[in-house]
């Protein structure tokens, strides 16, 4: 996601815009820019790749006057970071100006046909069709205002918008539009303020109107706000009064990036899975594949590297690619891979997992695999990264910035494509039925309301966590599918509550860590009603029988374990390879509430950095 800023009023709109971009910097800063109309009607435009410091840097002494304008920073999900793809976008008569947060999934379409019409384009975004569009319309027909044409244009669009738009012929009005990006609109005394979240707002009126989805606004000195539903409804606009304090905004209203990125996952996995997962047709569109069909139709074994949580994401995609597509996969450490002598070459296709696409081992092992002769696929949630342009192809998992080191909605979001990227495998191989493909698509599907029901519960969670926040070690067991997720969870607790925690396959406890049970030990454990079911239990029994205390993710409804267990948090039934994206929540919020308790710096834990771009 990215910044949207907005002004219209008697103040000079520049500094304003400028100030409230920092403020939401936080959400995405590939790329800042502004588009600001003076009373003459003359546009000034800067972009510039970077932060909004560089936008100041390289906009200098040419501060635009002007009291109408937009401004944007950029999270980018179609086309590299860099001056020509920063917003704002023009129409390319250079009259209008538009910027947007979201994802148009059909701008393809759309750039194809206005380039039939004779529009030609500039950027590799999807953004800019929304401009082309708008101008389409007005000019098909006079009577035809911004606003009414915006209205019509979105009838076109499928995706996900937050836009804002100007025209040097009205530089007295400002219009907007949403639909599953947030935009909230200020209302001050004689001016008007716009923004993806309170945060820029707040300082300058309390009174604001959040746009709903499909509605379309109209803010002008003369002629007040006016709402309109994109099928041309009026919309009475409902006036709010902020109750937060500015501190708490900046992060959403959540006390750290970490808990709002927990709390965005319903979203994140929603966004992962839009125009990729299409029930109605029974299949699955991910073009990094498509592109490459007899490539993965023909491929012996998979190998997968990545570091960290990644890794973890790997070790499930593993679990997927053996049920789904029935070929070897091994998941390495790009750390170790690196440096070993592995047997690599054509026909190998080498899956790099990363969030920041910037980790320099995994960069190194995709260099390495690339000399070798092996396709590489990249899995990043960042656009343009190092990872994701030198990878041979790929998928981004769409999840916006995530800004807490530890990562969670990131994590969430690569097992989603990894579920995606095995199902469309196995669909192209043959190696999946038609209905236990279209079971897995339908539970793909239900999995962020699923989230969403879990998230509901979070005060469960702190009476856990403060049960156990002073426990020096604590184990994380899991089977099968949720062996990784136990990975990740000691991994989640380690490093923001700096507790020490490990991971195991439950079977393994009694190779050797059953030794450390005893009433100290707090042992998390992934007890989900599947395959591996009647064996964890008796897993559970072992630790019981020496004093260890249980913490278990159940399926909703077990009485089983709960009548074994210390404490249990139920998630709802999913089959096997979607458990591990519900499963693993849990131990978030309690490393979360654990980490809080113990007053740690939860988003930057110490000796941490959200990317590790060095050896
Ligand atoms: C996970 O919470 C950590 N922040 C860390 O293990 C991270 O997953 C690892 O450094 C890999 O980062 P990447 O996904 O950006 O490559
Ligand atoms: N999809 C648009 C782009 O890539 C907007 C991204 C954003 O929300 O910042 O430019």
């Amino acid at each position: 996601m990215c910044g949207i800023v907005g002004y219209l009023g008697e103040q000079p709109a520049f500094p304003l815009i400028i100030k409230g971009l920092k403020r939401l910097e936080y959400r995405g800063y590939d790329s800042a820019g502004v588009a600001v109309i003076d009373t003459k009607g003359s546009l000034t435009h800067h972009r510039k790749k970077g932060k909004v410091d560089d936008l100041l840097a390289h906009v200098g002494d040419d501060v635009p006057t002007g009291h109408l304008g937009i401004g944007h920073t950029r999270w980018a999900t179609h086309g590299p970071p860099n001056d020509v793809n920063a917003h704002p976008h023009l129409s390319g008569d250079g009259q209008l100006a538009l910027i947007h947060n979201g994802i148009i999934e059909n701008y393809h379409a759309l750039k194809e046909t206005l380039i039939a019409r004779g529009h030609s384009f500039y950027s590799d975004t999807d953004t800019e069709v929304l401009v082309h569009l708008i101008a389409e319309v007005m000019k098909s027909s006079e009577e035809l205002d911004l606003f009414e044409a915006t209205r019509v244009a979105l009838n076109e669009v499928v995706g996900a918008y937050a836009i804002a738009v100007v025209d040097i012929a009205r530089p007295d009005e400002l219009i907007l539009a949403r639909k599953s990006s947030p935009l909230v609109i200020g209302i001050g005394e004689c001016e008007y303020f716009v923004a993806s979240d309170a945060t820029p707002i707040i300082e300058y009126t309390k009174n604001v109107v959040y746009l709903e989805d499909e509605e379309v606004a109209r803010v002008s000195l003369s002629a007040g706000l006016k709402i309109r539903t994109i099928k041309n409804h009026r919309v009475t606009p409902v006036i709010t009064e902020l109750e937060m304090a500015l501190e708490s905004i900046e992060k959403g209203g959540y006390e750290h990036f970490m808990l709002k990125e927990i709390h965005e996952q319903p979203k994140s996995i929603a966004d992962c899975l839009r125009g990729r997962l299409r029930l109605g047709h029974g299949t699955i569109r991910m073009a990094g594949i498509d592109d490459h069909e007899s490539m993965w139709t023909e491929a012996k074994r998979l190998i997968i590297v990545a570091c960290g949580t990644s890794w973890h994401a790997g070790l499930v995609a593993e679990y997927m690619f053996e049920d789904f597509v029935r070929i070897p996969v091994e998941v390495e450490y790009a750390s170790e891979f690196r440096y070993r002598n592995p047997v690599l070459g054509e026909g190998d296709i080498l899956i790099a997992i990363s969030q920041s696409g910037e980790t320099a081992d995994t960069l190194a092992a995709i260099r390495m695999a690339k000399e070798r002769g092996a396709h590489v696929f990249g899995i990043c949630n960042v656009v343009g990264s190092s990872i994701s342009r030198e990878s041979d192809s790929g998928a981004y998992t769409h999840a916006g910035p995530e800004i807490g080191v530890a990562s969670t909605k990131a994590f969430t979001a690569q097992l989603t494509v990894l579920a995606l990227v095995a199902m469309r495998v196995g669909q192209l191989r043959g190696t999946m039925d038609p209905q236990q493909l279209n079971r897995l698509m339908v539970g793909l599907d239900g999995v962020p309301e699923k989230v969403e029901a879990l998230l509901k519960k979070e005060s469960d969670f702190k009476a856990i966590a403060e049960a156990y926040k002073a426990a020096p070690n604590a184990l994380f067991l899991g089977r099968g599918y949720n062996f990784p997720v136990a990975l990740e969870g000691a991994l989640k607790l380690k490093e923001i509550s700096y507790i020490h925690a490990e991971g195991y396959p439950a079977a393994e406890m009694k190779h050797g860590p059953i030794a450390l049970i005893d009433e100290n030990m707090p042992v998390f454990i992934v007890a989900t009603q599947d395959a591996h079911y009647e064996k964890v239990l008796s897993n559970i029994q072992e630790v019981k029988a020496r004093g260890g205390k249980i913490i278990a993710v159940v399926t909703a409804g077990d009485t089983e374990v709960a009548r074994m267990a210390d404490h249990t948090i139920e998630v709802l039934p999913a089959q096997d390879a979607l458990v591990p994206i519900l499963s693993t929540i849990p131990f978030q919020l309690l490393s979360y509430h654990i980490a809080v308790m113990l007053d740690r710096n939860v988003d930057q834990p110490r000796n941490l950095a959200k990317s590790v771009t060095v050896e």
